[in-house]
């Protein structure tokens, strides 16, 4: 199978900005709390009126120019998503609308939650194989602050919402992205009730269970990539996180003796974007030129599901 590389990143982020200072308002929780647990100081949510597919065509036309890749050129667009704007059409249907792509190229939404970002990655490779145009937009999208519940004070304080997207392209010789992808049926650690369902559609959390599979999930993925590919750690040029709580981030980085200038943390804006945060990070490293042309980056993400996963990506 040949692989896929990255050419273009980009991002999309809604207007209105929270702060801890503004949850102290509205739960009983502190800014030192929020800060010292988690590492996030703010959080983007959609404005009222903002919607989060304009968002994600934002993300999705900034990574098109980034990677000097016209709409026509594409040959399959995957959102992943927990959160559409709307079931039918997908949020991917509406991006082939909203950027003119081809109507002869599949466009799908993919659930899983925040690793949903790498599934698409994988889904992708796949799909370019058999696909006669070599490129393909994969981007990850949520509106997060829609499914929060803002009397519980373990879960309203973490997510935000945005859009980050990536233009990859297919070349024959390159080599496979190498993806390890897992999953494990719950209901209990992590639950997002669907649209019909009696209950409030509010995401619900057992934030410490969570905490410890993550930790568990993230050195298994980062293993698991580098012994699929035969790399080590000082292979990396960059590793990415999923940026659900900086303290998981912080013990990946220690157990692998990860030096600062090859990782990121940007969850203090953002806080936890479930499947947008990998591209968001992709796209902010894009531009602050830490990652580019030849970059060697490894990335992993974990969530609800639950869902795990890793792979190996260049940037062409
Ligand atoms: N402000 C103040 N206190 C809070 C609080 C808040 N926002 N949220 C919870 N607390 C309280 C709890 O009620 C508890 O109080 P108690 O000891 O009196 O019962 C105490 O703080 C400790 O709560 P706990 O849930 O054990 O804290 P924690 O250290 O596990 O941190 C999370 C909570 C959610 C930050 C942490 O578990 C986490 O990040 N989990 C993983 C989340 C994640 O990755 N989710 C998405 C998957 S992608």
């Amino acid at each position: 199978m040949n692989g896929i590389k990255i050419r273009g990143t980009g991002r999309g982020v809604p207007s209105k900005l929270v702060t801890n200072r503004d949850l102290e308002k509205i739960v009983d929780t502190s800014d030192e709390w929020i800060t010292a647990r988690t590492g996030i100081r703010t959080r983007h949510h959609c404005a009222e009126g903002e919607r989060i597919s304009a968002i994600t065509a934002q993300a999705a036309r900034r990574a098109l120019e980034d990677a000097g890749v016209s709409p026509d050129q594409i040959g399959a667009c995957l959102v992943a998503t927990a959160t559409p704007e709307t079931l039918v059409p997908s949020a991917a249907c509406a991006l082939q609308r909203d950027l003119g792509l081809p109507q002869d190229i599949p466009c799908f939404d993919l659930n899983a939650a925040c690793t949903g970002f790498l599934f698409a990655l994988h889904t992708m490779e796949c799909l370019l194989n058999a696909s006669p145009r070599k490129f393909g937009l994969v981007v990850g999208a949520e509106n997060l602050s829609r499914v929060i519940n803002w009397a519980d004070r373990g879960t309203c304080i973490l997510f935000g919402d945005g859009a980050g997207a990536a233009v990859v392209e297919c070349r024959e010789g390159w080599p496979s992205i190498s993806a390890v992808l897992g999953c494990h049926g719950n209901s209990e650690l992590l639950y997002l009730p669907g649209p019909e369902s009696e209950e409030h559609g509010y995401l619900s959390m057992e934030g410490t269970r969570v905490f410890k599979f993550a930790v568990e999930a993230v050195p298994w993925c980062v293993d698991q990539v580098l012994k699929k590919t035969g790399r080590t750690v000082e292979d990396i040029d960059f590793f990415v996180f999923h940026q659900a709580n900086a303290r998981i981030i912080d013990l990946a980085v220690r157990k692998y003796h990860i030096p600062p200038e090859k990782y990121y943390k940007n969850i203090a804006e953002y806080g936890n974007t479930s499947a947008a945060s990998i591209p968001l990070v992709l796209s902010e490293l894009r531009e602050q030129g830490k990652i580019g042309p030849g970059s060697r980056i490894l990335a992993v993400g974990f969530g609800g599901g639950l869902t795990w996963g890793g792979c190996l990506i260049e940037f062409a």
